[in-house]
């Protein structure tokens, strides 16, 4: 089987997305030379599979099905063997690894995070023997806690960050005012610090991809005719109570979204596939209509895990922009 076929079966017998597809058809052209059916390349795919090595607030996990019902993604005249898949506002990449893009440049302004993407690509078997050396109990986690990223090396800032990830409070990120972690015990029964399975994937999966830690308008200065961008920004506030922006010490205000907004339309007019993701307000449908007749919002279900009490949790909607 050549990588064409294979790809347009792993979509009609699997389901898979293009870019999905056509990135494991050229892996399984280069690599699974045994393979004589799209099911054997399939079975490879499942046991190679990477998923998000972190748990991360606003996570779009639970979206994507809703978005491909919906045919809203990925849009279907990307062509993912020439041109780049950008996700400026990374976080757990829940897109990024739903895709597997062949080509990528993912960028967060969490440092932290993108030095644990960095070192998960690059020096995967040394970070995992430092997860393996961690304690699991209270006391461990508040020292651990204290230290100081700025003064630990590369290796040791990403076991920090899994382990304060997986054993923390409900896998949030947030720090105070002076860009300290503040994020409480977790108090779990048995939190699984070193997935070693899954960070092998993750790091094999990310052999090719650029990732870096800077601002979404530096790094959309690359992004060409025919790139396709998801923005995944830190959503406008429901209300004020509910607002949640934690994730660098900055946050995220309203003007940041309106400057947003700028850099969606300045990719649309460039010929870019945009897709953007944020709360069903009536600021963000505000800022997003009437900026072209192909740039169309809709509402999705979603249902959030911010809140803590069983009460906060319900349905509501989210909006996805689209150009495409
Ligand atoms: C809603 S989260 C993204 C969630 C992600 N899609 C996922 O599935 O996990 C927003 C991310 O934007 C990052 N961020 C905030 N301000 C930024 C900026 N100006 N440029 C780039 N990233 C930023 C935050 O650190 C956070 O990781």
């Amino acid at each position: 089987m050549n990588k064409s076929s294979i790809a347009i079966s792993l979509q009609r017998e699997y389901g898979f997305n293009h870019i999905l597809a056509n990135s494991v058809a050229s892996k399984a052209e280069s690599k699974l030379k045994d393979c004589s059916d799209v099911d054997c390349v399939k079975n490879w795919y499942d046991e190679n599979k990477p998923k998000p090595f972190v748990k991360w607030v606003g996570g779009k996990r639970q979206l994507l099905k809703q978005f491909k019902l919906m045919k809203l993604y990925p849009p279907d005249d990307f062509k993912s063997d020439e041109n780049k898949y950008f996700e400026p506002f990374v976080g757990g990449g829940a897109v990024f690894f739903d895709l597997l893009p062949q080509k990528a440049i993912l960028s967060d302004m969490n440092r932290e995070l993108v030095i644990t993407y960095n070192i998960i690509k690059d020096d995967v078997r040394n970070l995992i023997k430092s997860l393996k050396k961690h304690k699991y109990n209270k006391d461990y986690y508040l020292k651990l806690r204290d230290k100081d990223p700025k003064k630990l090396s590369n290796v040791d800032v990403a076991s920090r960050f899994i382990y304060l990830n997986k054993t923390g409070f409900n896998g949030m990120y947030r720090v105070n005012n002076s860009g300290k972690f503040n994020v409480p015990f977790g108090n779990q029964k048995k939190p699984l610090i070193c997935d070693e399975d899954n960070l092998i994937k993750v790091s094999e999966s990310l052999r090719n991809i650029k990732i870096v830690n800077r601002d979404y308008k530096e790094v959309l200065k690359e992004a060409k005719r025919g790139d396709f961008i998801y923005f995944d920004p830190p959503y406008h506030p429901l209300n004020e109570t509910s607002s949640f922006t934690g994730y660098t010490s900055g946050g995220f205000s309203t003007k940041d979204q309106e400057d947003l907004r700028d850099a969606y339309f300045e990719l649309h007019k460039r010929g870019c596939f945009v897709m953007l993701s944020n709360s069903n307000t009536k600021f963000i449908k505000n800022i997003y209509s009437g900026l072209d007749e192909k740039i169309k919002i809709h509402e999705v279900d979603a249902t959030r895990m911010i809140n803590s009490k069983a009460t906060g949790r319900g349905k509501i909607k989210e909006v996805l922009v689209v150009n495409y």
